[in-house]
């Protein structure tokens, strides 16, 4: 039996007993997800490989209180909207079903770079979300656990739970957990992504929304999946022998590939704009000289250029002084999801 002063120190809903906090990184894909095998359960249906990204980082503190009488959710200093506090809602029901603990939760975020305009902060969101929740609420997750949780969630969070290169593979039918692992430490080479923002505000379709839209209209859905595999394979080997143009010609293909199939939707998805064109012809032009660069794009107009960390600064100087490019954020391969 404890007395009255040993149980207030050790009641869990003593003053920050069910408070923690985590930051993880952004990523980019070399090799891209897009289209589901299951939207109920989040499963993929390509195999995708990315890189982790300092400093692209969100931070995120979750607290479990009775102080409040529904779980209330803060992006970078606003009060969410309905649907972004739906899937967060999500996350921690998923988190008190698994703990026990029946608490509604105040969650805090911030991002060090723009949201919702194709630099993937819903990765680095989801990712440092269920890590501090699982903590704040109890759990000992393991890496692997954590992946799958934020897999959950979305998808290409589950491999920003991984530093450096992580890849995350294709769903199998009847498979319900799905983890990201690690191919390779942020040591393993000395790259670079030069990220040419081009337009910062909200994308007009989100990426679950238009990969849904891909799998049910377009004539190129399936090319596109079966293309997926062998270049997700090229990209890896690639990595693994640090073999940049071989991973730059699949990475390449693999988002024009990507692109191609959302545009073809029915009605189409097109995330580019002309200085998207410009700065991919630009990369093209680079490439001519002489300086190994490549571009991938996800699901916004934004253009991010692979290359060696050594090239990184002639990159951006190319890049930045483009038309229609609003500025430049040059990233380097990054950590794992963090304790704070
Ligand atoms: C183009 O992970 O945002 O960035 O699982 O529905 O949340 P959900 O999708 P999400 O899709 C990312 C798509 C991509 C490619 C990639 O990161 O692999």
């Amino acid at each position: 039996m404890h007395d009255i002063s040993d149980k207030s120190v050790s009641s869990p809903l003593s003053a920050g007993a069910h408070r923690a906090g985590a930051r993880a990184c952004a990523n980019i894909a070399l090799a891209k997800y897009w289209g589901k095998l299951d939207a109920a359960l989040n499963l993929p249906e390509t195999p995708s490989l990315s890189l982790t990204l300092e400093p692209l980082a969100t931070e995120t503190w979750v607290e479990f209180t009775e102080n409040i009488p529904q779980d209330v959710l803060e992006l970078d200093g606003r009060v969410a909207t309905e649907a972004e506090v739906k899937r967060v809602r999500e996350l921690l029901n998923r988190v008190r079903e698994s703990s026990g603990l029946k608490l509604p939760a105040r969650v805090q975020s911030h991002n060090s770079f723009p949201t919702a305009a194709g630099l993937a902060s819903s990765a680095s969101g989801f990712a440092a979300l269920a890590t501090a929740a699982s903590r704040a609420a109890g759990l000992q997750l393991n890496e692997m656990q954590l992946s799958a949780l934020a897999r959950r969630s979305s998808a290409s969070a589950a491999r920003s739970i991984y530093g450096g290169f992580v890849e995350l593979p294709a769903a199998q039918a009847g498979e319900a957990e799905l983890s990201a692992r690690q191919l390779a430490r942020p040591e393993h080479w000395e790259l670079s992504f030069v990220i040419a923002v081009i337009d910062d505000s909200s994308k007009a379709i989100g990426s679950t929304e238009a990969m849904e839209l891909s799998k049910r209209t377009s004539p190129y859905y399936t090319a596109w999946v079966q293309t997926a595999g062998r270049l997700f394979s090229e990209v890896r080997q690639g990595v693994l022998e640090k073999n940049l143009s071989r991973v730059g010609v699949a990475m390449e293909q693999s988002a024009l590939a990507m692109h191609g199939c959302a545009m073809a939707s029915r009605p189409g998805v097109l995330y580019w704009r002309s200085a998207t064109v410009n700065a991919l012809q630009q990369i093209a032009e680079l490439r001519r000289q002489g300086i190994e660069v490549w571009a991938t794009i996800d699901a916004g107009p934004q253009v991010k250029a692979l290359c060696r960390a050594a090239d990184a600064a002639i990159v951006e100087a190319e890049l930045s002084r483009m038309m229609g490019v609003i500025h430049t954020i040059t990233a380097r391969p990054g950590p794992g999801v963090k304790a704070l």
